[in-house]
């Protein structure tokens, strides 16, 4: 069996998997959404303390598995590098003790094996990853052959849809708050800007469309004064636009990749408004989507334990002290690192 930690950003998740069946045996999580509400937004320190207190909390629950591993996986890139350190420590000190090597993990990459809990990975695979730090692109040729085709040139989907809702005075995580106002609003009460329109960029951008939002929130008196009918119109509007800026540059792709298999990961792929749409697309250009079960689109330990079976079986395992927080560089377009 494999342990697996996940502490990134602010979800403190551990998990055991088998490696020969690739059955989730355990799987629990601590997340600090209602901390971090008060301050709009992940505060890094307090997320590190949380953790800190978390994870020895869950571990107790592997405790009958512990004998039976063979690795402890660990995300160490990329996230915050003061939570990451967290579950790394744990990691290292498990490893230590029961001299076992570690998998380090690239959380975007655990994100895409999401898709594939307790199932057999399928490749080649175009993958869409909407989480709180990134929006990207993916052709996943093998688990080996990662490539970035288009990333954000700014804000990530799951940011736009915190720094909305925070200045719209709703709280965080965001990604549910606007969907779930969104369900009763006019999405075409406001006539919000679709970025990169015009543009033959393949890339995603979302700091004007914020932008617009916050222009919008000051004409309607600031988040005090506006109704809540203008907060459901706005929510919907601009999650509209989002939809409409995601489907335009995925077509573009997909007039260049010909790729059946069509995935959309992370986070805010748990937003359903967004999932129809791109039902709807993938009927139109004959592709299969593929979406993860609700419960696995946000950060958690079963998906890194997931990516951690194909990393064991490719000997990628490490001596724990010579393992580290992976300082990553904002990545542009290549090779997934
Ligand atoms: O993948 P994730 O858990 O963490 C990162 O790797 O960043 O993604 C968290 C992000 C948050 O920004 C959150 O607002 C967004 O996912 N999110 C959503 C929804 N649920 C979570 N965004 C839009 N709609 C949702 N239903
Ligand atoms: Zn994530």
């Amino acid at each position: 069996m494999i342990l697996s930690i996940e502490s990134s950003c602010d979800d403190s998740s551990i998990a055991v998997t088998e490696i020969a069946t690739k059955k989730l045996i355990h799987h629990s999580k601590i997340s600090q959404e209602v901390e971090h509400s008060f301050y709009g937004g992940v505060v890094p320190e307090l997320a590190s303390r949380l953790h800190a207190v978390a994870l020895p909390k869950i571990l107790e629950g592997t405790l009958p598995y512990l004998d039976k591993l063979k690795a402890i996986a660990v995300t160490n890139q990329p996230g915050l590098s003061v939570t990451l350190n967290e579950g790394l420590m744990m990691a290292k000190t498990i490893a230590s003790l029961k001299k076992l090597p570690i998998i380090p993990v690239h959380h975007l990459k655990a994100h895409i094996y999401s898709l594939f809990i307790e199932k057999e990975a399928i490749t080649p695979l175009l993958v869409l990853l909407i989480s709180g730090g990134h929006t990207q692109i993916i052709r996943v040729q093998s688990f080996e052959h990662m490539e970035i085709l288009a990333t954000s040139i700014d804000d990530s989907v799951g940011e736009s849809f915190d720094k909305c809702a925070k200045m719209m005075g709703l709280g965080y995580p965001g990604g549910p708050i606007i969907e779930k106002l969104a369900l009763s609003g006019d999405e075409h009460r406001f006539d919000l800007p679709i970025p990169l329109r015009n543009s033959p960029l393949i890339a995603f951008s979302l700091s004007g469309l914020k932008n617009a939002i916050r222009l919008q929130v000051l004409a309607l008196g600031g988040a005090d004064e506006m109704s809540e009918q203008d907060r459901r119109d706005l929510a919907a509007s601009f999650q509209r636009a989002v939809k409409l800026h995601l489907l335009q540059k995925s077509k573009k792709v997909f007039a260049k990749e010909h790729i059946k298999n069509f995935a959309i990961v992370g986070g805010a792929s748990a937003n359903l408004y967004l999932r129809n749409a791109y039902e709807i697309l993938c009927k139109e250009f004959d592709k299969t989507l593929l979406v993860a079960p609700l419960e696995y689109c946000s950060d958690n330990a079963a998906m890194v334990g997931r990516y951690a079976i194909e990393a064991y079986h490719q000997k990628q395992l490490s001596d724990p002290h010579k393992i580290s927080v992976q300082r990553s560089k904002k990545q542009q377009n290549g090779t997934l690192l």
